[in-house]
C-alpha cells in the first residue's frame, strides 16, 4: 500500500494512500487530527471525498457516467427507468423474474393513503410542487412509521419495501400536485401501465379528455428518468447520506434531499435555464448583450444550465438530451423558440474564452427543462421530475452507507474564526 506524507511542523505523517477502480487517487486522513492534532479545510468539498462508493463513476475529464458501471448511453437506450432503478439501488441487473416482483411491488404502492390527499388539498393553489413533494414525502414517514436496522433480514424486506413505496408513491404525488393545481381531479394509479407511463396518465389524463400515451413520449421520458438516475456525491446525494448517517428513517432522509435538490445552483437549474431563456427573449433575444452581462461579475448573472463541478467537458447527459430535444420537437412538429435560442447560445458560448477557459459547458439542466416542455409538463415541476429521476440514487446511496461497517454518524470539524474568550456584560454596559 503505497503512502503518503504530510510535514507538520518538522514532523511527518504518513497516511495509506487508496486507488479506485479507474485509477482514482486519494490519502486517507482518518487518523490526521488524532496523530498531528491539525484538520483539513476544503470548502464545498472540493477536493475531498466523504465515502467509497461503488454505485456510480464520473469522469469529469472525459465526460463519462457509468452506472454500476454500465455507460448511461447505454442504459438511456437499452433499459427502462424501473429496471435502472433496480440495477442502482441493488447493485446488477435483475433477471426476469427479480424485474417482475420489484414492478408488480411497484405497482401496489402506486397509491397515496387516502388520509394523505388531506394535507394535500390543504396546500395552497400557488405552492411550489417541489415544496409540495418534500413535505409528502416527509408524510410517508407518519403513514409508514416503522422503523428498521439493515443489519437483518427483516430489515432488508422493510427496506425494500420502503424504497419501494418511495419509488413508486413519489410519482403519484408528483401527478397528484400538478392535478391540483389545474384544478382538475386526480387521476389514480393504473395498475396495467409500466412506471413512466403510469406517471404520464395520472398527469394529462381527464375525465373529459383521454391522454394518448404516444411510445415515443413514453421512452422519452423513461430515458430523462435514466439519465438523472445517480451522479455520484453531488449535493442532494450528500444530503441524503448526511442525513440518513444519524440513523432517521429513509423518508426523511429522502425528504432533506429533495430540499437540497430544489436550490438553483443544483437542481433548480432546470427551471432557472427556462427563466432564463424567457428572460433573454422578452428583452429582444439581445443574446450578445445576456452574454456580457454573465461576463461582468458585478452582475452576479450565470448562464444557468453550463457548468459544473465534476465535468469540465460536456456532460454526457447533456448531450442525449439535446439530441431527444431535436428528436421529438421535430416529430410533434414543435416549434419551440426556446429551443433555438438555447442552440444558439451554446454556440456563441462555446467559442467564447469566458466559457471556454473556465471549463464551462451545457450540464443536464440546459436542455433538459425544453424537452419536458415538450412532454408538457410545467416549468415549475421540472425539479419535482429532476426528483424522481435522481430518487433511486438516493435510495442506492442511503443503502450503501447503512451497509458499510463501521457505520459512523457524519459530522465534518471547522476553524473556528471568532472571540477568543469574552464574559456576559450586563444590559447597561453594552454598545
Ligand atoms: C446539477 O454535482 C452534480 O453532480 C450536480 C448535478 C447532478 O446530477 O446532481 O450534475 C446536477 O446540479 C448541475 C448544475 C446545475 N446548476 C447550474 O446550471 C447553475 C449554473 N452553474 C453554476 O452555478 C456552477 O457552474 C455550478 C454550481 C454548477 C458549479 O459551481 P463550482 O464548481 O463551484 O464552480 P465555480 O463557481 O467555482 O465556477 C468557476 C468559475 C467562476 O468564475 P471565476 O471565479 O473563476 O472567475 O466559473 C464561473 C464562476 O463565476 N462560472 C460561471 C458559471 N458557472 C461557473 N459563470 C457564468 N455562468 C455559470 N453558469
Amino acid at each position: 500500500m503505497k503512502k503518503a506524507e504530510i510535514i507538520l511542523e518538522d514532523k511527518t505523517y504518513e497516511m495509506p494512500v487508496i486507488v479506485g477502480t479507474m485509477n482514482e487517487k486519494a490519502f486517507d486522513i482518518s487518523t490526521l487530527r488524532k496523530d498531528s492534532g491539525y484538520i483539513t479545510l476544503d470548502q464545498g468539498y472540493q477536493n475531498t471525498g466523504s465515502c467509497i462508493s461503488k454505485i456510480t463513476y464520473i469522469d469529469g475529464e472525459k465526460g463519462i457516467l457509468r452506472y454500476r458501471g454500465i455507460p448511461i448511453e447505454e442504459l438511456a437506450i437499452k433499459s427502462s427507468f424501473s429496471e435502472t432503478a433496480y440495477l442502482l439501488i441493488y447493485g446488477k441487473l435483475p433477471t426476469a423474474e427479480e424485474l417482475h416482483t420489484f414492478s408488480v411491488k411497484l405497482t401496489e404502492n402506486a397509491m397515496l393513503h387516502e388520509d394523505m390527499l388531506n394535507f394535500l388539498r390543504s396546500y395552497p393553489i400557488h405552492s411550489h410542487p417541489m415544496a409540495i413533494l418534500s413535505s409528502m414525502v416527509n408524510t410517508l414517514s407518519i403513514f409508514y412509521p416503522e422503523e428498521f436496522s439493515m443489519d437483518s433480514d427483516e430489515g432488508s424486506v422493510a427496506f425494500d419495501l420502503t424504497a419501494a413505496r418511495l419509488l413508486s408513491k413519489i410519482r403519484t404525488i408528483a401527478a397528484f400536485s400538478y392535478k391540483k393545481s389545474i384544478g382538475e381531479p386526480f387521476i389514480y394509479p393504473e395498475p396495467d401501465l409500466k412506471y413512466a407511463a403510469n406517471f404520464l396518465n395520472m398527469m394529462f389524463n381527464s375525465p373529459t379528455k383521454k391522454y394518448n400515451l404516444d411510445p415515443d413520449i413514453v421512452k422519452t421520458l423513461n430515458k430523462m428518468l435514466i439519465i438523472h438516475g445517480d451522479h455520484e456525491q453531488n449535493c442532494s446525494t450528500s444530503t441524503v447520506r448526511l442525513v440518513g448517517s444519524s440513523k432517521v428513517n429513509l423518508y426523511s432522509s429522502i425528504c432533506a434531499g429533495i430540499c437540497a435538490l430544489w436550490g438553483p445552483l443544483h437542481g433548480g437549474a432546470n427551471q432557472g435555464v427556462i427563466e432564463m431563456l424567457e428572460d433573454i427573449i422578452k428583452n429582444h433575444k439581445n443574446i450578445k448583450g445576456f452574454i456580457e452581462k454573465v461576463k461582468d461579475k458585478k452582475s452576479r448573472t450565470l448562464l444557468m444550465g453550463f457548468g459544473h463541478r465534476v465535468y469540465k467537458t460536456y456532460d454526457p447527459r447533456a448531450k442525449i438530451l439535446k439530441e431527444d430535444c431535436m428528436n421529438i420537437l421535430n416529430k410533434f412538429h414543435i416549434k419551440d423558440p426556446l429551443l433555438d435560442l438555447a442552440l444558439e447560445l451554446e454556440e456563441i458560448a462555446l467559442k467564447d474564452d469566458y466559457f471556454l477557459s473556465r471549463n464551462l459547458y451545457p450540464n443536464v439542466d440546459f436542455y433538459s427543462g425544453i424537452l419536458y416542455r415538450a412532454l408538457g409538463i410545467p416549468t415549475n415541476m421540472f425539479t419535482v421530475m429532476f426528483a424522481i429521476g435522481r430518487l433511486p440514487g438516493w435510495i442506492a446511496h442511503w443503502k450503501e452507507m447503512h451497509d458499510t461497517v463501521p457505520f459512523r454518524i457524519g459530522r465534518p470539524r471547522q476553524i473556528y474564526m471568532g472571540e477568543p474568550l469574552l464574559h456576559y456584560t450586563p444590559m447597561n454596559n453594552r454598545k
